[in-house]
């Protein structure tokens, strides 16, 4: 049994380096208010996607600030797809918009172009594609599309951010691009998001959205710099009495740990207000965009691992996912609640949050996210099957081995 617990999860990005940074940060308050690193963030972006990037403090503040600086109409539709996260149709609704879901395709788990054709209305005034886990989404057949319909284009970038060695097509064809850094996505300040916009008109919108943005609270900057050197620390001392076990309890009855989503948003409710990216997240970020191609490099070789043994195993999978530095990779079982329950007592959690509903997580009140049930079946059905693998920064060689080894056994 592996000692440290394989977890999607558990400071995904903490290494020891990323730990030793947070700390400085933390240990140095005076510094919080600097916005050096929020503006070298921001040139950073610019230039890699030549476009123009505004701030915020999560990715789904970043997608409100996008929707409401597009001024539609109240009432717009704005099409996502089934198989999403809550933060989506949350921003929607509060921009004053409807989601509308179209159904994905099974072979790459993102939005079906031809799923589309059925749910263009004459209000619907935006697609959403994501990049689901890295897999790259049809955006230069999706970009045809919008064009068509004079609709605009949002590619949700929160899974996937290309390296020199591509994916060449993801974040080119968007008017609009957009980013998480939340700590499981494909790179992380704990918190934070921006929004890239190919637009001017937009892009002037955006930077009085920005500038008008509230500042996060002095605590709520301390939890999310405590949680890298929480996590760290509960890490290490994981198989030592049990320590890091308790440290992690202890610090969640404290409520020292940021919650990812709130009760409130999980019933569809989405606070207004913006607010600006701390600086010592930015500073987070660019030490992990510094270091994009060895995380894509670790992620690409965990993904080609993966799929080689699934072959092998005759696991289904889905097809051309090997060269990618996907984010998780996913595969496709019967009974997948009971093998991560399973996996349980071999200290493997594999549930990651995308599994049992359509609108992630499945404690989200399905009701209040606009989504129809039977209405996208693909996405119901992989809701169902899936059981994704970590692929994340801390996830060694030597934990794939063992989670490999372990479910070999439970799927015989
Ligand atoms: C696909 C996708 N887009 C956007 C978001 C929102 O990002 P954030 O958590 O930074 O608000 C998420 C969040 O989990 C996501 O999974």
């Amino acid at each position: 049994m592996s000692i440290r617990p394989i977890h999607h999860t558990f400071g995904p990005h903490v290494s020891r380096k990323y730990a030793l940074h947070a700390d400085r940060l933390l240990l140095s308050p005076w510094t919080w208010n600097n916005t050096k690193h929020t503006n070298e963030l921001r040139n950073e972006l610019e230039k890699q996607f030549s476009a123009s990037a505004h701030l915020f403090g999560s990715g789904r503040e970043a997608l409100l600030a996008l929707l409401r600086s597009l001024r539609f109409e109240q009432g717009s539709e704005i099409i996502i797809q089934g198989y999403t996260c809550v933060a989506l149709p949350n921003a929607i609704h509060t921009a004053g918009y409807t989601p509308v879901y179209a159904d994905i395709d099974l072979q790459t788990l993102n939005m079906d172009p031809n799923a589309i054709q059925g749910r263009i209305s004459s209000r619907t005034r935006a697609i959403i594609c994501q990049h689901t886990f890295g897999i790259p989404a049809d955006t230069e057949r999706l970009s045809h599309l919008c064009a068509q319909h004079n609709i605009v284009l949002i590619e949700d970038c929160a899974h996937m951010l290309p390296d020199a060695q591509g994916p060449g097509t993801v974040g080119k064809y968007g008017e609009y691009v957009l980013l998480s850094f939340g700590r499981d996505k494909a790179i992380s300040g704990v918190l934070g998001g921006a929004i890239l916009s190919r637009n001017d008109g937009t892009s002037a919108l955006l930077r009085q959205e920005e500038s008008n943005a509230h500042t996060l609270a002095i605590h709520t900057v301390f939890r999310a710099l405590l949680y890298p050197a929480l996590y760290h620390k509960g890490r290490m001392t994981y198989g030592l009495f049990g320590i890091g076990k308790i440290l992690l309890f202890l610090a969640g009855k404290l409520r020292l740990l940021l919650p990812v989503l709130s009760a409130s948003e999980k019933q569809g409710d989405m606070p207004p207000h913006v607010h600006k990216m701390p600086p010592p997240c930015a500073a987070l970020v660019r030490a992990e965009l510094s270091r994009l191609g060895e995380i894509n490099a670790h992620r690409r070789a965990l993904t080609q691992y993966y799929a080689r043994y699934a072959d092998t195993q005759r696991w289904k999978i889905l097809p051309h996912l090997t060269k990618l530095p996907l984010q998780k990779f996913p595969l496709f079982v019967q009974h997948a609640d009971d093998i991560r329950a399973a996996l349980k007592k071999y200290n493997i959690y594999l549930d990651d949050s995308w599994t049992g509903a359509v609108v992630c997580p499945r404690t989200v009140h399905q009701e209040s996210t606009n989504y129809l049930s039977g209405s996208c079946p693909h996405a119901e059905r992989v809701a169902r099957e899936i059981l994704t693998l970590p692929t994340h920064p801390t996830m060694t060689q030597k934990q794939a081995d063992s989670l490999l080894h372990h479910l070999t056994s439970l799927l015989a």
